[in-house]
């Protein structure tokens, strides 16, 4: 069977690389559109769990993987000489940045090195990660062709980016829209197809760097609408005006305005690292992304902001930081998820910490810390009680759970410091809310 063939028939196996925040959802898209799906991660924890029909990833709910592991057309392994079993290849590893800013395309090579080494004829190939135009070919297509066989011809390769956005409840990997471009008009044909059998709707786009280039402009935007809006909060804050109110009141136009919410700083594996991938590749071409750095710096600057924030209002309360008993709430980037990766909350813990504090956290979804590239915190969430919190000298709200009672944090802690607008609707007394 060709693998058009195989593809409308619903018969093509899907192999899902990298089994993370985005991967597993997509392989769970595939099997429920009636695929055989295969998973490979390099983490062999990952792939224990799976077999055994256990969720690592708490904000996809407990099921999410049970009936998938009990099916006999879902495997998943850490063995890569298994990638030929797979039909369609979907590469959804980590593309972070080195120490320097500049792209870190390791995971992508060492996996395509891995995909070449089994490449067979009619295999299509994916890249889903976020990197800078032109990566699926100048970095993926050179190592898949020295096996002999020829792109477009023998195997076929495309750029499908993930817009995944983990704790969403509105949209999910199968009714979030998906763009598809190929390398060669016969890849993206045959990569649409397979995609618009597993999503809601799949848009064509002339070549993978159209859709490569799509993908930053989109966190691009974003990175540069949260910068702005933080710059703003600054400002108005000195005026004493609140941003949160403004935004509101702008958000009543019907055109032309999008809501942007200020906050601690940015998070997550996609807006702090995605759009420095372009900056890095516009060099080559002679060019700067202004826009891009200057909303890294506001962005950048926002947990010392908040520190500062801390500062001035423990001052106020006659209190230094070194004498102070602190608790940050919320150490996962954004509300409702157990995402730690990049989040403002490690750099406020740390200053605090540097300023000789005594920094606790809690986080109903962050029992404890582990190791990450930058931090080692080595902490355990608290106990949050109206008795517990009113021990601390200040309270910190750098993410808005939606399993915090606001109105009991207001009327029990001593001070907060309100970096999400989260306090905006509790009743009585206000005077010891700040907002940051
Ligand atoms: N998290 C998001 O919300 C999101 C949204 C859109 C796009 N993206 C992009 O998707 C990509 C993946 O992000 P993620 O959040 O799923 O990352 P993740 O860290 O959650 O998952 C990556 C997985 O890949 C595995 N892995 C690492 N090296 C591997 C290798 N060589 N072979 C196979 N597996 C390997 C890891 O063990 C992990 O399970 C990134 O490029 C990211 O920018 C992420």
């Amino acid at each position: 069977m060709t693998l058009q063939q195989l593809i409308t028939e619903r018969k093509a196996k899907v192999g899902i690389i990298g089994l993370g925040y985005v991967g597993l959802p997509l392989m769970r898209a595939f099997f429920k559109a009636g695929y055989p799906v295969i998973g490979y991660d390099v983490d062999p924890a990952k792939i224990e769990k799976i077999h055994k029909g256990e969720n690592y990833l708490k904000h996809l709910g407990e099921d999410f993987i049970a009936e998938m592991s009990q099916a006999d057309s879902f495997d998943a392994t850490a063995d890569f000489d298994r990638l030929g079993e797979a039909d369609a290849l979907l590469l959804c590893v980590p593309t972070p940045l080195g120490k320097h800013l500049e792209p870190d395309l390791s995971y992508v090579e060492v996996t395509t090195e891995a995909i070449a080494k089994t490449l067979r004829k009619g295999q299509l190939v994916v890249l889903e990660s976020t990197t800078y135009p032109g990566t699926t070919r100048q970095v993926m297509q050179p190592v898949l062709e020295k096996t002999g066989l020829k792109c477009g011809e023998d195997f076929f390769l495309a750029y499908s980016p993930e817009r995944e956005d983990p704790g969403r409840k509105n949209f999910n990997t199968q009714t979030i829209p998906k763009l598809v471009g190929g390398i060669g008009e016969e890849a993206g044909k045959m990569a649409l197809e397979l995609y618009a059998a597993a999503v809601s709707k799949a848009i064509p786009v002339s070549s993978a760097e159209v859709a490569e280039s799509a993908k930053l402009l989109e966190n691009i935007y974003r990175s540069v609408n949260i910068a702005l809006v933080n710059e703003m909060k600054v400002v108005l804050d000195a005026m004493g005006i609140d941003i949160w109110e403004v935004v509101d009141a702008a958000a009543t136009k019907p055109f032309g305005f999008q809501a942007f919410y200020p906050g601690p700083g940015l998070g997550g594996h996609c807006i702090p690292i995605d759009p420095y991938y372009l900056t890095w590749k516009a060099r080559e071409v002679g060019h700067t992304t202004r826009f891009i750095e200057l909303a890294g710096e506001v962005n950048h600057a926002m947990p010392d902001y908040v520190v500062n924030k801390t500062m001035l209002a423990l001052n106020k309360n006659k209190k230094a930081v070194a004498a102070s008993r602190i608790l940050v709430l919320g150490l996962a980037y954004k509300p409702n998820v157990d995402d730690i990766r990049e989040s403002p909350s490690f750099e406020i813990i740390e200053k605090l910490q540097e300023l000789g504090g005594d920094v606790y956290y809690n986080d109903p979804h962050v029992p404890a810390t582990h190791k990450m590239r930058e931090y080692d915190l080595q902490m355990e969430s608290v106990e949050l009680t109206a008795d517990t919190i009113k021990q601390y000298d200040c309270v910190v709200i750098a993410t808005n759970h939606e399993a915090y009672d606001w109105q009991m944090i207001a009327d029990n802690a001593q001070l907060v410091i309100d970096s999400r607008g989260a306090l905006r609707e509790v009743t009585g007394k206000r005077d010891h809310i700040v907002n940051a």
